[in-house]
């Protein structure tokens, strides 16, 4: 990954499945906007490019370690190439729900060389804040279960074979996540966010820390303010 000189700003909420991501990125996006800012919305696998075919291809249960990889960082190239690098040039903030560490995470515990996985997403931009949604098992088990009535199979880790229970397989394959997320957290300097805290509490702690990278920017006319 290289550092980017756009006059915008990368910044991605990473986290595992149903952390609170969206709800945090939707906040922002309003927030952003009525201060006046030029606001880009990105989310995971969502390119126009090859979401489509990912969703096939998970459906027929017909991805490997390596195919799951690289079009997963299709999916994030072509999103680069289309909507977070015009955005950035056009001095906006771009919001990535999630972004190549959702990859580097996912992608070892199913089997992929780390190495192997940060050198295929080279070719990617490196973000100027990234804030983990970090939360403990237990608290997020009861929020999917609540919220969305039942556990994903794919977030489960069902396909790749960890237990043929879909309750464990989850437990087992979200803390294997987790713990590689926690290393980069430290690693990289992800500012953490504890994700079992009220919606408003995160929500203000990610103002006053893009408020403070906002205002430097502000000052020396980078970003856009209407
Ligand atoms: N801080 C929080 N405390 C309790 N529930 C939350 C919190 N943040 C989000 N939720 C709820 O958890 C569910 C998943 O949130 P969502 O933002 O969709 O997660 P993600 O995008 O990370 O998968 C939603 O029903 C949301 O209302
Ligand atoms: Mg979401």
């Amino acid at each position: 990954m290289h550092n980017h000189d756009y006059p915008g700003k990368l910044v991605v909420i990473e986290g595992t499945d149903g952390v609170g991501r969206s709800t945090q990125v939707e906040m922002l996006q309003n927030w952003l906007q009525v201060e006046g800012f030029g606001v880009s919305t990105t989310a995971w696998k969502s390119s126009q490019l090859i979401s489509k075919v990912i969703e096939k291809a998970k459906e027929k249960n017909a991805l490997n370690t390596i195919t799951f990889s690289l079009l997963y960082a299709t999916d994030l190239a072509d999103r680069l190439h289309s909507t977070i690098i015009p955005a950035l040039k056009a001095g906006h903030i771009v919001l990535a729900d999630r972004y190549v560490y959702t990859a580097f995470a996912r992608d070892v515990v199913r089997g992929a060389d780390s190495t192997w996985v940060r050198k295929i997403y080279d070719f990617a931009i490196k973000p100027d804040r990234v804030f983990y949604l970090k939360i403990p098992l237990d608290p997020l088990l009861r929020r999917i279960i609540t919220t969305r009535g039942g556990l994903d199979f794919y977030e489960s880790g069902r396909d790749i074979g960890i237990s043929t229970d879909l309750y464990q397989s989850f437990k087992l394959y979200q803390s294997q996540i987790m713990f590689e997320f926690e290393r980069m957290a430290e690693a990289n300097r992800f500012i953490t966010l504890n994700a079992e805290d009220p919606v408003e509490a995160i929500q203000k702690v990610l103002r006053r820390e893009l408020g403070t990278l906002l205002m430097d920017e502000t000052l020396s006319g980078s970003v856009v303010r209407s």
